[in-house]
């Protein structure tokens, strides 16, 4: 249950609120792509706005190396948010020292701010008390509404809590909402479908979901290891040769509660235009790859989707990127639109794969967090979460 302290539990009028925020999003030619998480934002946005505060933003913006680089400015990000809530939103070239004092000190209620990168110094990612201290002397309150970030123990997400009031933002409250009440108590059939290139990057999820939920379902690359660990010859799939023999006990400890393809899609080359073909699940030809779940799998697990009562999605089912091998993921988003069941999509490549299906209005949530929303299925804490205060 969501028990933390919430921005509706500060008394904000007149006050600064620095908000940390998960701004991570593309920036081509100096302009925003995929603004989801800038929209996801707003709400707490504009509640602290709607009640007379002035408004601090600070996140991170890729992975910079610990000092400014403006190929991660997040002055794009500043220009489009201005846009979006026809407010003039300020920028400061820092987020702490002289240039974010002064520019935090200007501030009046009902003005926007928004800081440099606060990966633009090595104190975010060590989560350095200084730099924490410095972050928070910018304002009178803390609100964290940045879940795609809540899985890192940084200044701005963690710190930062430990020297001003703290609350958790409507974004951050709406995500664990969902996350964590779909893994604590689901509507079942509770089933989860886990695809993507890597099993390494999902043993935690596995094992975790193993004891919850009542069946996974596998596509993806991280499919191909499964088979390799049933002893079929690959071929030039993506195959993790380190991850084969945990696939193996996997397999022999999930019993039938793993569900695999039983038909896939191979291609002669890991090119958009490759010649293609389906097959049932077996020895790859060589000079073949397998990208894509084949009809009969899509068909299998959409059944298993429209029965389910809750359904839990992380990672696409093949290169959906190339339109010959996104069958399987679209079906599989389509099953889920179209069933009864709560839908719950991590974020990543899963949360972008919906929004190109152009069926995103017809899924329950769809996450903005792809570490993040990882780390909650996988039961681990979320160090952003635990540094608020409790209700
Ligand atoms: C994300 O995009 O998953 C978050 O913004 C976290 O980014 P990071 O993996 O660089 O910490």
């Amino acid at each position: 249950m969501f028990n933390k302290k919430m921005v509706t539990d500060l008394n904000v009028k007149g006050k600064k609120v620095l908000v940390r925020v998960d701004f991570n999003v593309p920036i081509k030619d100096g302009k925003v792509g995929d603004d989801t998480r800038i929209r996801a934002a707003l709400p707490t946005i504009k509640y602290l706005l709607d009640n007379g505060a002035a408004v601090i933003l600070c996140s991170h913006l890729g992975r910079p190396k610990g000092e400014p680089d403006p190929v991660y400015s997040l002055k794009p990000v500043a220009d489009y948010l201005g846009s979006l809530i026809e407010t003039k939103v300020k920028f400061a070239e820092d987020c702490i020292g002289e240039k974010a004092q002064s520019a935090a000190d200007g501030l009046a209620p009902g003005q926007v701010l928004v800081l440099e990168n606060t990966r633009f110094h090595a104190g975010e990612k060590k989560n350095d008390p200084e730099m924490a201290r410095q972050l928070a002397s910018l304002a009178d309150l803390y609100v964290n509404d940045a879940f795609g970030s809540a899985h890192r123990a940084h200044a701005s997400t963690a710190g930062v809590a430990d020297y001003l009031p703290a609350a958790a933002g409507f974004l951050l409250e709406k995500e664990i909402k969902y996350l964590g009440n779909a893994i604590a108590d689901p509507k079942r059939p509770f089933v989860a479908i886990l695809g993507g290139a890597k099993v390494s990057d999902k043993i935690g999820v596995i094992e975790n979901l193993l004891t919850k939920a009542d069946q996974i379902l596998i596509g993806g690359g991280m499919a191909n290891t499964f088979f390799k660990a049933q002893g079929y010859d690959m071929a030039d799939s993506l195959v993790e040769g380190d991850a084969i023999d945990t696939a193996k006990s996997l397999l022999e400890k999930a019993g039938p509660k793993l569900v695999l393809p039983v038909d896939v899609v191979i291609a002669d080359a890991f090119d958009a235009d490759a010649k293609n073909k389906v097959m049932d699940v077996g020895d790859v030809p060589a000079g073949w790859r397998i990208l894509d779940i084949g009809p009969k799998t899509v068909e299998n697990f959409s059944t298993i989707v429209k029965d389910s009562g809750t359904v839990v999605w992380n990672g696409p089912m093949g290169v959906f990127e190339m339109d010959k091998f996104a069958k399987g993921t679209f079906a599989i988003a389509k099953a889920l639109a179209d069933s009864d069941a709560t839908g719950i999509v991590g974020g990543g490549d899963s949360a972008s794969a919906i929004n190109k299906s152009g069926l995103d209005e017809k899924i329950t949530h769809i996450s903005t967090g792809g570490g993040a929303s990882l780390e909650m299925l996988e039961g681990k804490t979320l160090p952003g979460l635990a540094a608020l205060a409790d209700k």
